[in-house]
């Protein structure tokens, strides 16, 4: 298998963990190479579902080799956790699971901070996030007072690296209105983390290039999705990482002509979670889902904002990933809706425009244009091929790849693995 990337083209929660278990029989090794335990991939392997955070979702094929890239941002506590979860479902991780020692941490006090600002008090937007401390975490990283994964394994490191973290945090906690931490919370659960973890920390950069000298194949693990991109996004109402392809060369190490191939997953339709500007969104639809005990976050819980399919967002996320080819996920999810929509440019203050506006006032004041696409109204869950499909979402494919001009190549019409169906052009 060429060296792919799997990126989400929307708001995130695309289906890209199942994409990823499904392709990932054909690679030597997953990598995650942005985000942290913000994201929650779902896969389901027989009856069991497994949600997994920052362990890449290659892990629950036992012969492939899984990446925790120098991009991403760790929890080892909860890393740690994510492990003894995996272990007790019979998932081995020895020998298998490879974590990046440039990685950086994150600390209780990125999440606290993350939380008290989120309540929106302390002059900045709202914004819904994980609290899983992603933001202070990648801001410390790009404020170069970050501490890493390398500083510790060394106890004489890290210590008083710690020490002088706590100093700082605690004054901005305190200016938050948040709880004080002390050292004793830290120090002996992060030491103790680490120990678990040793085995499996190394030079990742070194060990993906050995891995590229033998011809091996790597399937890079994206998170999130391209309107959550930190330069990309609906900012401020994204994450803190580079979640679109590019993020991929510089949160592995492995430059970009080595990357043959970018798969770009699509919800058949659009759901968001967090604040911020969603012009589809759409309450019926949302209703019809929840009712169903579909569209609740992996993560949180969070029931997700849901809507029409919007293909002025996949344009722009072919565009800017590079995306060669589209993998539609949860085609099911529409099998009852008499009559669909897809939106294909917005009207703005008495213009139509087939482009996102970066202002993100004109983003939420975009109305949808929709085109209107008769519904199939039949169960698509056991299609496993492009004729089993009834021709209405058929249709509904087509006018995808009409109007984001990039090929639809998976179709998943339900979450486990053999509700997929792969065209072959
Ligand atoms: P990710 O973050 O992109 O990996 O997506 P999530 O796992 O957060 O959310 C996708 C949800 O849709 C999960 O519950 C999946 O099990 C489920 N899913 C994935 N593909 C399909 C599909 O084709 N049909 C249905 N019905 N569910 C799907
Ligand atoms: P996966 O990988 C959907 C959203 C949060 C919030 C914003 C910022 O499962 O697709 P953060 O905690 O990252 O600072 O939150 O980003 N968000 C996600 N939404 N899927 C995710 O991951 C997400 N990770 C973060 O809801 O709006
Ligand atoms: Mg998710």
């Amino acid at each position: 298998m060429p060296n792919t990337i799997i990126v989400g083209a929307q708001w995130g929660d695309e289906g890209k963990g199942k994409i990823i278990d499904v392709l990932t029989d054909r690679a030597d090794i997953v990598a995650r190479m942005q985000g942290g335990n913000n994201a929650g991939h779902t896969v389901l392997v027989g009856d069991e579902k497994y949600i997994l955070h920052l362990i890449p979702s290659g892990i629950l094929r036992p012969d492939k080799r899984c990446v925790v890239g120098n991009g991403t941002v760790v929890d080892p506590v909860h890393l740690v956790d994510e492990i003894r979860g995996l272990e007790k479902l019979g998932i081995g991780i020895r020998d298998r699971l490879f974590i990046s020692e440039t990685a950086h941490l994150v600390f209780p006090w990125h999440r606290l901070i993350d939380e008290y600002r989120d309540r929106g008090t302390g002059g900045g937007s709202r914004l819904g996030t994980t609290k899983r401390g992603i933001g202070p975490a990648y801001g410390d990283k790009a404020a170069r007072t970050g501490i890493r994964m390398i500083d510790l394994l060394s106890s004489r490191a890290f210590i008083p690296l710690l020490e002088q973290r706590l100093r700082i945090n605690n004054g901005i906690l305190g200016s938050l209105g948040a709880p004080r931490i002390s050292r004793g919370d830290v120090a002996d659960a992060y030491l103790e983390a680490a120990e678990v973890l040793r085995p499996h920390v190394t030079d990742t950069v070194r060990l993906l290039h050995q891995a590229c000298g033998r011809k091996e194949s790597i399937l890079f693990e994206g998170a999130q999705g391209a309107f959550l991109d930190i330069d990309h996004g609906s900012y401020p109402y994204v994450t803190s990482s580079s979640t679109t392809a590019g993020g991929a060369c510089t949160g592995t190490g492995v430059p970009p002509g080595r990357i043959d191939h970018v798969v770009g997953v699509v919800k058949a339709y659009t759901t968001r979670v967090g604040e911020g500007p969603m012009p589809t969104e759409d309450d019926d639809l949302g209703n019809h889902f929840h009712a169903r005990g579909h569209e609740f976050g992996a993560t949180t819980g969070r029931a997700r904002r849901c809507g029409w399919l919007d293909a002025v967002l996949i344009r722009h996320a072919v565009m800017v990933n590079g995306i060669d080819e589209i993998a539609v996920t949860n085609l099911d999810g529409l099998d009852e809706t008499p009559t669909l929509r897809i939106c294909t440019g917005y009207r703005l203050d008495g213009d139509t425009i087939e482009h996102i506006p970066n202002a993100m006032g004109s983003l939420s004041r975009c109305r949808p244009v929709y085109r209107e696409l008769p519904g199939w109204r039949s169960s698509t869950r056991e299609c496993r091929s492009w004729t089993d499909l009834p021709p209405a979402a058929r249709n509904y494919l087509r006018t995808v790849e009409e109007l984001t001009g990039s090929p639809v190549r998976i179709i998943s019409v339900g979450p486990s693995r053999s509700q997929t169906i792969e065209l072959l052009r």
